[in-house]
């Protein structure tokens, strides 16, 4: 977990104060389709080891930092005015982490919609918790690249996750380009 949060870190130190986050993730929430886009208004973080284990590294933030809301309400309000600016439709929910490297079994999937996940993945989490704690503002988009486990017949595989986040690249970086002009 310290690797994987030591870019944000150096970025911290570069003085960075606004993070955009990306990633892939299977859906949860029966309202969503592959190729769609989620702006991620909270996660899941009960399954992720936490970053912040360890001494405390006083220089970026606090011991015991407040996690209610990570995502900065601000840029969300504005990508959602962004997308339909641009109409883009989007969703709004919440990621739930998971380590993988396998995928989910049917049943992980019905377990996490129960609690209130609407998609899920196996990256974000550490990296967004590691810039709440050093004060960076971040704005997240899950793109949505496949059924979660058992959501449909087919197998998962990483291929077809791949390919299915070419099809939603475009809209993404729309909403990139244009949080980028405003952060
Ligand atoms: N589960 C976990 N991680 C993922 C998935 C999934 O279905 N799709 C892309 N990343």
């Amino acid at each position: 977990m310290q690797e994987v949060v030591l870019p944000v870190r150096v970025l911290k130190r570069l003085g960075v104060s606004s993070l955009i986050v990306t990633n892939a993730a299977g859906s949860i929430n029966n309202d969503y389709d592959k190729g769609d886009i989620m702006l991620i208004k909270n996660h899941i973080s009960l399954f992720c080891p936490n970053p912040l284990i360890g001494r405390n590294m006083e220089e970026f933030g606090e011991r015991f930092p407040d996690m209610t809301f990570p995502y900065d309400k601000e840029y969300i309000a504005e990508v959602k005015k962004l997308a339909q600016r641009e109409n883009i439709s989007i969703k709004e929910g919440v990621y739930c982490y998971l380590t993988g490297p396998s995928y989910e079994t049917a049943a992980d999937i019905s377990a996490l919609r129960v609690l209130g996940a609407d998609c899920v993945g196996m990256s974000t989490v550490p990296e967004v918790t590691a810039a709440a704690h050093a004060g960076i503002r971040v704005c997240g988009f899950s793109c949505i690249s496949n059924k979660g486990a058992g959501l449909t017949d087919e197998k998962l595989s990483h291929q077809d996750v791949v390919n299915s986040c070419e099809d939603s690249k475009n809209d993404l970086y729309k909403l990139i380009d244009g949080m980028l002009k405003i952060m």
